[in-house]
């Protein structure tokens, strides 16, 4: 799709409804991203969520996506400490969770952990700029690479992540023309968010590009609906409904034969006396 110049477009999801209607919409990749842990298990961050719950969730999405390629991202704490740990995980990803392919975060060090994983024979999505996982570190939720040194360091960082053997690189907050740049420099695909128009794909968070997250989205979010407002009035409607006695209709419940409700009545009202 690089070489034909074809957009490629990539979304998360986290449930088997969300992965049916991504397929459905002819939807390439789908990422079962550690966002989770936000917009799906209500922490702050995505530093708590476990391999286990990514697993679980991944596997999931696994089951009601057919076309698409289904990434699972790796959680904080499940590559940092070796080669073997990231392998591990990464097995486990693609096993238990039926992954086709894995993702994790960072560069420097964490090149070697994307060789490892690739000389295992499992495809491997890098990650860079923004990387929420070590959002403290870089100081806060902030755009990446904005100077000179920054920028060049990223070009460096996405060159060997390829090198590594990534088959494609996530771009996250990062100034417009510099991911254009990495984007000419690679012959693996960059997938932007918040990385302007020049990569090859683009990537939204399922609950942000719905409007189905209530915390702050950042500005490279659009919102193509306003589902929580939805979601909000139909349940006001069935609450007022429930308590108004509007709802169940005679069409929401079964009835019986008239001889069978004649002769429980009967019987009922034998055992009553
Ligand atoms: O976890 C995630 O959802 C991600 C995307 C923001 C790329 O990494």
């Amino acid at each position: 799709m690089k070489r034909r110049g074809d957009k490629i477009v990539m979304v998360t999801s986290y449930d088997a409804p969300s992965a049916r209607l991504s397929d459905a919409a002819g939807i390439e990749l789908v990422l079962v991203g550690d966002t989770a842990a936000m917009v799906m298990l209500g922490h702050d961050s995505t530093i708590p969520v476990t391999l286990d719950e990514m697993i679980f969730l991944t596997r999931a999405v696994t089951r009601a996506a057919r076309r698409p390629l289904v990434i699972g991202d790796l959680p904080f704490g499940t590559y940092e400490i070796s080669d073997e740990q990231s392998v591990g995980s990464a097995i486990r990803m693609v096993k238990e969770g039926g992954a086709d392919v894995v993702k994790l975060e960072g560069a420097g060090r964490m090149v070697s952990r994307v060789r490892a994983i690739a000389d295992s024979n499992i495809g491997i999505m890098g990650h860079i700029g923004l990387t929420p996982q070590s959002a403290t570190k870089l100081g806060g939720f902030k755009a990446q690479g904005r100077t000179a040194d920054a920028a060049v360091r990223l070009v460096e960082d996405a060159l060997a992540l390829e090198e590594a053997g990534c088959f494609a690189v996530v771009l996250e907050a990062v100034p417009a023309p510099v991911a254009a740049r990495v984007t000419q420099s690679l012959s693996i695909p960059t997938i932007g968010i918040g990385a302007g128009a020049g990569c090859d794909g683009q990537v939204l968070v399922w609950h942000d590009l719905l409007g189905l997250y209530a915390g702050r989205t950042p500005r490279f979010v659009k919102r193509y609906a306003e589902l929580a407002d939805e979601i909000g009035s139909a349940l006001e409607s069935y609450v007022a409904d429930v308590r108004s006695g509007a709802f169940p209709e005679d069409r929401h419940t079964y009835s019986m034969p008239e001889d069978e409700l004649a002769e429980f009545e009967q019987e009922v009202a034998e055992l009553e006396r």
